[in-house]
């Protein structure tokens, strides 16, 4: 589990993914978070595990709400950052997602694509069957992953972003399984390389995972208003699971 030599213990630690992701901000956090919360219908008082939260907008809406949240991270940098919005209700944590939390709560979100990462299968079930560990008996789980039927089939080879002054050169390619995305930019005469790889889980595997981990599919969705998941046109692939 060294995490300083992964792609996502390198990447999701820079400033540099926060600049290219920028565009997916607290804004579009808080309308997920509003839709969410009623469909659940989440009492205030409900205790929320916001997974992989990097610098945690949506733990921090939620907490703005009534409920109390942790979230997790293995960015130590987005923790740190996070950690200035921490009050008695609203705690920040390192932790690796395939480690036991040793926590109950009433409800895990794990948001924005933030699953999927290890080479393992076995990696993959073991952050669900936390998930699973951390549920209260009457909890409920979110995943919100990419479609990936709809990002393979869209997918852009290459293009150039630039935000913030800085052009990101971006490759992507489908191998082995994975959504991989190699990013490269230039700052201080000096080219770096990142990468992002992220497995194609569609929703056969996402069952077949889910079964592992005694958690149960009760509801699919496709976007953040929460229309009804539609392989071939949905943005997102959003999984409402319960034990
Ligand atoms: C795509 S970002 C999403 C962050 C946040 N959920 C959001 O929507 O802004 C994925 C997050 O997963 C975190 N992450 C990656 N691998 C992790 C691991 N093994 N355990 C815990 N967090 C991890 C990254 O540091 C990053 O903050």
């Amino acid at each position: 589990m060294e995490n300083t030599k992964t792609w996502f213990g390198e990447w999701f630690n820079t400033r540099y993914y926060h600049i290219l992701y920028k565009n997916r901000n607290n804004d579009e956090a808080k309308a997920f978070m509003q839709n969410l919360v009623s469909f659940l219908k989440l009492p205030k008082n409900n205790s929320i595990l916001d997974l992989a939260c990097g610098k945690g907008r949506h733990s921090i809406f939620l907490n703005t709400l009534g409920y109390p949240v942790i979230g997790a991270d293995l960015s130590k940098n987005s923790i740190d950052y996070a950690n200035q919005f921490a009050n008695n209700t609203l705690k920040f944590i390192v932790q690796d997602m395939r480690k036991p939390f040793n926590i109950k709560v009433d409800a895990v979100f794990n948001m924005f694509t933030s699953f999927g990462y290890f080479d393992e299968d076995s990696d993959d079930i073991k952050v669900l069957q936390n998930i699973e560990d951390c549920l209260n008996d009457e909890g409920v789980a979110v995943i919100d992953y990419m479609n990936v039927n709809k990002v393979i089939k869209n997918l852009v080879n290459a293009e150039v972003v630039t935000r913030d002054d800085i052009e990101f050169n971006i490759k992507r390619h489908v191998t082995d399984g994975f959504i991989t995305k190699e990013i490269s930019l230039n700052e201080n005469d000096e080219t770096l390389h990142f990468q992002e790889r992220v497995k194609a889980i569609d929703l056969e595997k996402f069952k077949h995972y889910s079964k592992q981990a005694n958690l149960k599919i009760k509801h699919i969705f496709g976007d953040y208003n929460l229309s009804d998941f539609d392989v071939e046109n949905s943005d997102r692939l959003i999984l409402i699971l319960t034990k």
